[in-house]
């Protein structure tokens, strides 16, 4: 099966750099994806000569695979340059492994999201559901052994593709494999929830890589947990700590475009000026709609500053963007129903003619994010878990005056970042609303420095450079 064309370095992740929408003339057009994770990775760019594996997301990806795919890679003026091989899965097994498996089962487990008194209940559509996730994971696994050279570093991304080290290793013994979460890990109580097989065949599947990546030693520490008490320890797999960073370049220069002049305009419109004539404070949050992200307790948060510090009325507005995430979900559905509920109730209670206390956004636009990350007084990040949280990384580095940020003690991104925010508990919402005042009291000159350590201690480690210190991990000579 070794391909003797094949690439010395692959990404496999489910969600990949590229996706596509069919415009109504017919014409497919391409779209960049959203999330950490391609972040990330998207800064590798074509330049690595790496393969990108990845799954089509819907029927426009699927279209796009059979219009373009002569070959097996897509053409590269449709990817952006990006080598890219788009797996055309079965729809309905595509659906079980994606929504029923990775983001209703796993994705739960390790933000620790379930309602136990009532979830979750493993039972025989589980199994169905896990039997697709399985078949899944061999796509990937299938697609990658015949893509790969001779002694290939493959890194697989995130907990849609647990299985894939295991799979790929039985394929091809010659790969060297690395697997990368982007997520938290769950601790070894919180896990061993799952059924003990698939407890097991997760853990076992990862293992099958030769190393594995976490984004902080909390999430490194809770894997280890895991194995510990479930297989017996982590055998002779080899795990390393990355703690991906922001892209300080990318975002200096795209920030300086004039499509975020214009939108940072339209949203001073927006917030409009206070009481004294002067631009009002904004609180600024951009997430996306997301269960673990916590948006409802940072309106109620927001609500309580109104209440407990009336003096800020008139004053600052909450820039609120919630950009759509995973909508066949139902809890999604009704999680981003109440976002816009609550935040219409907060602003018919407090609102008066001049003053919109909530601007909530839902329209995903890269480029009106970077204009509120650069008008920024605050940045609220209150995740009730979270992998790192890229937002708390990139506000810092883009923002004009340098804004305080409002952190979750629960985001990865708190290791790093811990020292110069105002760190809160994100389900005390009385003390989140206190910190807020705290962000909004805070003296310019305090801010603008706080903002410079944070902005530097969120670049440390930039994307590129990210990628390739895994690269190099990967390497047989090395250890860690
Ligand atoms: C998180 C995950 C990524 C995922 C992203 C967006 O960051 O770690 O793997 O791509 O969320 O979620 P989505 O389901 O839209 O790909």
């Amino acid at each position: 099966m070794v391909s003797t064309h094949g690439a010395e370095v692959l990404v496999a992740s489910n969600r990949g750099p590229v996706s596509y929408e069919v415009r109504e003339d017919g014409s497919l057009h391409a779209k960049r994806g959203g999330g950490g994770l391609v972040s990330g990775l998207s800064a590798i760019g074509p330049d690595a000569g790496a393969v990108w594996v990845c799954a089509a997301l819907g029927d426009a990806d699927r279209e796009a695979v059979r219009r373009f795919e002569g070959g097996r890679r897509l053409p590269s003026e449709a990817t952006g340059g990006q080598q890219v091989r788009m797996l055309d899965i079965d729809a309905e097994v595509f659906a079980d492994a994606y929504n029923g498996i990775a983001n209703s089962v796993l994705w739960f487990v390790h933000h620790m999201l379930y309602q136990t008194p009532l979830e979750p209940v493993f039972d025989a559509e589980f199994r169905r559901q896990w039997r697709s996730y399985e078949a899944y994971n061999r796509a990937f696994a299938q697609a990658l052994a015949e893509e790969a050279a001779e002694g290939a570093a493959v890194l697989v991304q995130d907990y849609h593709l647990t299985l894939v080290p295991g799979m790929l290793r039985d394929f091809r013994p010659d790969l060297r494999i690395g697997h990368f979460s982007h997520t938290p890990w769950a601790p070894a109580d919180y896990f061993r929830m799952l059924p003990d097989d698939i407890a097991g065949q997760v853990l076992r599947g990862m293992l099958g890589a030769d190393r594995l990546g976490f984004l902080t030693q909390r999430w490194a520490d809770a894997f280890a947990g895991c194995c510990e008490a479930l297989v017996g320890g982590l055998g002779g797999t080899r795990v390393g700590v990355h703690g991906l960073g922001a892209d300080a370049d990318f975002l200096r220069e795209r920030s300086h475009r004039s499509d975020v002049f214009e939108r940072m305009a339209a949203l001073r419109e927006e917030i409009g000026a206070g009481p004294d004539g002067g631009p009002r404070r904004t609180i600024v949050r951009v997430d996306r709609t997301e269960l673990s992200k916590n948006i409802v307790r940072g309106l109620l948060a927001y609500r309580r500053l109104l209440e407990d510090f009336p003096q800020w009325r008139e004053r600052v507005v909450h820039v609120a963007f919630a950009y759509p995430s995973r909508q066949d979900l139902a809890v999604y559905r009704e999680y981003t129903a109440e976002v816009r509920r609550l935040a219409e109730e907060i602003n018919e209670r407090y609102g008066t003619p001049g003053w919109t206390p909530v601007v909530l956004h839902v329209k995903d636009d890269f480029a009106r994010s970077l204009a509120a990350y650069r008008i920024a007084d605050v940045a609220l990040v209150n995740p009730i878990r979270d992998g790192m949280n890229l937002v708390a990384k990139e506000v810092p580095v883009v923002s004009d005056a340098g804004c305080a940020l409002v952190l979750s003690r629960e985001a990865g991104a708190y290791e790093e970042l811990g020292d110069d925010s105002i760190v809160i508990n994100p389900y005390d919402v009385v003390a989140t609303a206190r910190a807020l005042h705290e962000a909004l009291s805070m003296p310019g000159p305090e801010r603008a420095e706080r903002a410079k350590r944070l902005a530097d201690a969120a670049t440390a480690l930039p994307p590129t450079q990210w990628f390739l210190d895994q690269l190099s991990a990967l390497r047989p000579d090395v250890t860690d």
